[in-house]
C-alpha cells in the first residue's frame, strides 16, 4: 500500500548549508569542544535532544578527541507540523549524572524553550556542569534567552530540513540543510 507523503511544493533548490559545510563546521566545533574540555577527568557525558539532534551527534562524537559517553534526552516541543506545542519529556537520560561535565547536544535552537527546559531538569541531577553545543541558531524567534557555548550556524528565520531535521517526521536523511517551502 502507498501514502501519501507530504513534499516540497517546488522541489529542494540549493542549499541553505550544503554537507560540506556542515562537515568542516562540525569538525571545527568537536576541536573546539575537545579544547575547552581538555582537562576534565571524567568522560565527557554528551546528552543528545531526540530525535533531530541524532545526526549531528553522531558526526560531533566522531570529531571530539577527549573521552565521550552518550545519553539521551527525548522532548516533543512540536507537533507533527511547524508550530509549537507543549513540551513533554517523554526519555530522561538513565546513567548518573552526578559531578559530570555535560554537553547538551542540539539540531536548532528557535523559541529556546526546549532546550531550557531540559537544562533546568539536568540541572537537579547536580552535574559538575552543563554546556549547549547547537548545530543552527535562528534567533529571530527566540522567546527565552539561552547561552549556547557552541554554535554551528546563524540562520534567518526560515523553516528548515535535513541533517537531522525534519518536518512532519521526514527529510532528515537530507545530507544539507534546505529551507522548506
Ligand atoms: P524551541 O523549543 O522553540 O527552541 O524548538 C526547538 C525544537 O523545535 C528543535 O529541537 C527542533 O526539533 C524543532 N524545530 C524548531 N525549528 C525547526 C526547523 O526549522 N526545522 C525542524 N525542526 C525545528
Ligand atoms: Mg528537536
Amino acid at each position: 500500500m502507498t501514502r501519501a507523503q507530504p513534499r516540497p511544493k517546488r522541489g529542494l533548490g540549493r542549499a541553505l548549508i550544503s554537507s560540506e559545510r556542515i562537515a568542516r563546521r562540525v569538525r571545527e566545533m568537536g576541536e573546539e569542544i575537545s579544547e575547552v574540555y581538555r582537562d576534565i577527568d571524567t568522560p565527557l557525558v554528551l546528552v543528545v535532544i531526540l530525535k533531530g539532534a541524532t545526526v549531528f551527534a553522531a558526526d560531533l562524537l566522531r570529531s571530539l578527541t577527549i573521552p565521550a559517553e552518550l545519553e539521551f534526552v527525548r522532548a516533543a516541543s512540536y507537533g507533527s507540523g511547524t508550530s509549537p506545542g507543549k513540551l513533554k519529556l517523554a526519555h530522561m537520560v538513565e546513567g548518573s549524572m552526578v559531578g559530570r561535565h555535560v554537553l547538551l547536544i542540539e539540531d536548532i535552537i528557535d523559541s529556546g524553550r526546549t532546550v531550557n527546559a531540559i537544562a533546568d531538569r539536568l540541572r537537579k541531577l547536580k552535574p559538575a556542569s552543563i554546556r549547549l553545543a547547537a548545530l543552527l541558531d535562528r534567533p529571530a524567534r527566540r522567546e527565552v534567552e539561552v547561552k549556547i557555548d557552541f554554535t554551528g550556524f546563524v540562520i534567518p528565520d526560515k523553516f528548515v530540513i535535513g541533517y537531522g531535521l525534519d518536518y512532519a517526521g521526514l527529510y532528515r536523511e537530507l545530507p544539507g540543510i534546505y529551507v522548506l517551502q
